[in-house]
């Protein structure tokens, strides 16, 4: 037997690849050309056109589900139109900011900040107040008479950011152009969440919403579509068999037409593919991708617990039974090994249906005739799966 290292290698430089260029897999890759888009394109162009007139857009709001196409054509519009603005001397800044990305709103601001050219001196990244910094972003376009475009992507999120600090900061931010002396800023909202509107201010709504532009789901054909000229870009000719894009299209475009999941199972697919050194994508590497993206997302939805409920978690591996009572003398237990102070009984049955809304654990209720009831809970998910995702947390390394 040749040495399993080499064996890869060899393989790698005899150049049995079939995916030629990852980055066209990315996520964040930008593609030439946008399809089925035609309408969308032109409604989010001529929305923010007035900019390179030197006049103001109107606020503008960007809905639709996950991988409809949103933050491509946003992204690809305001690149074009700051090709242009480079060429002229006009000041007019677009700047694009995920909400999602940043944890923080202090963040957010910051990294809006950064593309206006303030450094860590004119804005330093922590330390002032929330409305200190919104006064030296407005000052900074004031003084230079910018015509600014904030877009703010995932705004869903900054909503949440915000709930917590309790500010009503998404209303300054829209009316910050009635603050300015001089230039002017507007906003573009993106939200997967459809629904995010109605848990707003209706001053927000009014104020945010002077536009706005939804985008629709996909259907089959056109996930289909979209699939094919990514396959024509990223992989060797003729290495995706027409049945496993079939398959990817059909999984994908079956609950919204996500575009997004259909272009991670190809990616997936592909280095399953790859790995097996095997030259074609087959219907096969595609239900092993499906299953492998799964089981990614459970993993990182236990690796976001708090360290309580992974403890109740692994309680429950290791419970001699599963009725709450036995799960929680099992999680005393698992307390007592690490050194931790335990919470009570009825904190540990609330996040037990907590968990349960995740899906990784499911309960059911037990009558026990002149005894009452009782919960019994199962886990839904394998212990290696638990394992592997706690394997991190310092705190439980002993009881893992
Ligand atoms: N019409 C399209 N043509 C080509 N690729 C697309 C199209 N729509 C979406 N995509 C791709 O699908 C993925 C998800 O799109 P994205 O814009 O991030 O969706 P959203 O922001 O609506 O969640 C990205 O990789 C994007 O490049
Ligand atoms: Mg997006």
């Amino acid at each position: 037997m040749s040495d399993p290292v080499d064996r890869l290698l060899d393989a790698a430089e005899s150049g049995k690849s079939i995916i030629k260029n990852r980055d066209i897999l990315h996520f964040s890759y930008i593609p030439n050309i946008i399809l089925h888009r035609d309408s969308e394109q032109k409604q989010v162009t001529q929305s923010l056109l007035p900019i390179l007139k030197q006049s103001r857009p109107s606020n503008l709001l960007v809905y639709g589900k996950p991988g409809t196409g949103k933050t491509l054509v946003v992204k690809r519009v305001i690149s074009k139109i700051q090709e242009r603005v480079e060429k002229s001397n006009f000041p007019i800044k677009l700047v694009y900011s995920n909400s999602k990305e940043e944890t923080t709103l202090y963040g957010l601001l910051v990294s809006l900040g950064r593309q206006l050219d303030l450094d860590e001196k004119e804005l330093p990244t922590t330390g002032l107040s929330i409305s200190e910094v919104f006064k030296r972003l407005l000052n900074k376009i004031s003084e230079g008479k910018i015509n600014a475009i904030f877009v703010i992507d995932e705004i869903d999120y900054l909503a949440q950011l915000i709930a917590k600090t309790g500010k009503d900061i998404l209303y300054q931010l829209t009316r910050a152009n009635e603050r300015l002396e001089q230039g002017s800023l507007t906003l573009v909202g993106i939200s997967n969440d459809l629904t995010f509107k109605e848990k707003l201010d209706p001053r927000v709504i009014s104020s945010l919403g002077e536009e706005e532009i939804v985008f629709t789901n996909y259907n089959v054909e056109q996930i289909k579509k979209i699939l094919e000229a990514r396959i024509n870009e990223a992989f060797v000719e003729n290495t995706v068999e027409d049945s496993a894009l079939n398959l990817c299209a059909a999984l994908a475009g079956g609950e919204h037409g996500d575009a997004r999941r259909a272009i991670d199972l190809l990616r997936v697919a592909g280095e399953i593919a790859e790995r097996q050194q095997s030259d074609k994508v087959t219907t096969k590497n595609v239900k092993e991708a499906k299953q492998k993206i799964e089981e990614n997302k459970e993993e990182l939805s236990l690796e976001a617990f708090p360290l309580h409920e992974k403890l109740i978690i692994l309680a429950m591996m290791k419970a001699n039974g599963s009725s709450t009572g036995e799960i929680y003398s099992s999680y005393k237990n698992l307390c007592k090994i690490v050194g931790l102070d335990e919470l009570t009984n009825r904190r540990i049955t609330q996040m037990l249906s907590e968990i349960e809304l995740s899906g990784i654990i499911t309960g059911r209720l037990i009558h026990q005739g002149i005894h009452g009831r009782t919960k019994k809970y199962k886990l839904e998910i394998s212990s290696e799966m638990i394992k592997k995702a706690f394997k991190d947390e310092l705190t439980l390394k002993d009881i893992i």
